[in-house]
């Protein structure tokens, strides 16, 4: 308690006195100094925030702070506080802001989403979630058989005319009747990762095409999917879930970058930019200052129509692409990347994206 109180003491007389006291104090207790030093840093930060603040809300969403250490990278060190302009990060930022962040890509990762989740928690905004659910699902085809099933011009005549007399109950084609799926029922709950296993041609690709809403029009489909209990028709499932094709189809000329890049400008941020004013808001609030990692990671990946954006970079780096991020895709004709790589790319073009359900069909190369 005596021990306590004296040494309490001695910080905040030490807080007090001038530079040339400090050396002194370093001589007697030689490992202080780092924290010292720490603590120079938090104020420099806290003041930055406070500047931060002050700004218009337009501003503010677009400001953040970069930390980097001044000296041989190691922890302790003095560090420098950078106010940048998230929109404005060049490839050198945006590459030293992942590297530092996730060096260890999975562990630190890992930390990272906690650390994402606290700071949403904190203010008590809730993510929404989704539930799906598909009820008495039945799937059929209606195929047409032999040299009929071709797309040839006359059979298209041929097409038209048999569907005018199927109007008025005269079936001439000659047809089979396939059913893919029959009856199926379940839930998939929310937050969870839901492993779909079956032998091959069994239903399972056709299964995940339904949930995501993306069918072969001319499939017959009966029964219900439905998100949160609103039916398919009542909102835009490609705003909300992704699927991921078993098949990896790219331009085999684009870098694994450029692919990147484009599927994240094509799909837009979504709701990314309300979560953040939301969450400015109230922690401006609360008077809680964000950690600065995650506030540049979060005010980076919400802007809109930049050419790169930092959410690439890191897609890269999580999926263990970042080593292959300039060589071409490659197809048939031209060698590029490995084909475990290809279907990291096919699985990084969706999660770039700001959809919430993901359908991955077959993600990993696996034994075959
Ligand atoms: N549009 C369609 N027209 C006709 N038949 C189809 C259609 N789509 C799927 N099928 C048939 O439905 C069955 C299931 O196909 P699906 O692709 O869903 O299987 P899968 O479980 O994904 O197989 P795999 O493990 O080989 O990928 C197959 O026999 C397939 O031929
Ligand atoms: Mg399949």
């Amino acid at each position: 308690m005596d021990q306590n109180m004296r040494n309490s003491r001695r910080t905040s007389i030490g807080r007090s006195l001038s530079r040339s006291s400090w050396n002194m104090e370093e001589v007697f207790a030689g490992g202080r100094d780092s924290r010292r030093s720490s603590r120079i840093d938090e104020d420099e930060e806290a003041l930055k925030w406070a500047a931060i603040e002050k700004l218009p809300t337009y501003d503010r969403l677009r400001t953040s702070i970069m930390q980097s250490y001044l000296e041989n990278e190691t922890p302790g060190q003095k560090m420098a506080h950078k106010e940048v302009d998230v929109t404005k990060l060049d490839v050198n930022d945006r590459q030293k802001f992942i590297d530092k962040l996730f060096r260890v890509a999975e562990e630190d990762n890992e930390k990272f989403l906690s650390k994402f989740r606290n700071r949403i928690e904190k203010v008590g905004i809730k993510l929404p979630t989704v539930e799906v659910r598909f009820e008495h699902l039945t799937i059929e085809a209606n195929c047409h058989v032999g040299n009929r099933a071709l797309p040839t011009l006359p059979n298209a005549a041929r097409n038209i005319a048999d569907s005018i007399l199927g109007m008025v109950g005269i079936n001439l084609a000659k047809r089979t009747k396939l059913t893919i799926l029959k009856d199926a029922s379940g839930i998939i709950k929310p937050s969870r990762m839901t492993l779909l296993l079956g032998p091959p041609s069994s239903g399972k690709t056709t299964l995940l095409l339904a949930l995501a809403g993306k069918l072969d029009p001319s499939l017959k489909v009966r029964g219900e999917v439905t998100y949160n209990g609103y039916r398919m028709n009542e909102f835009e499932p490609q705003k909300t879930s992704a699927y991921i094709s078993q098949n990896d189809v790219h331009v085999g000329v684009m870098t694994v970058k450029e692919t990147l890049d484009f599927s994240a400008r094509c799909q837009g941020v979504g709701s990314r930019y309300e979560l953040l004013t939301e969450l400015a808001r109230r922690e401006k609030d609360a008077g809680i200052l964000p950690e600065a990692e995650v506030d540049l990671f979060m005010k980076a990946t919400a802007v809109k129509g930049v050419e790169s954006s930092l959410i690439t970079d890191y897609t890269l780096k999580i999926l263990g692409l970042d080593i292959c991020k300039d060589t071409i895709v490659g197809d048939e004709m031209q060698r590029g990347i490995s084909g475990g790589q290809k279907k990291r790319v096919t699985t990084g073009e969706m999660i770039v994206g700001p959809t919430k359900t993901l359908y991955m069909d077959e993600i990993s190369t696996g034994p075959r």
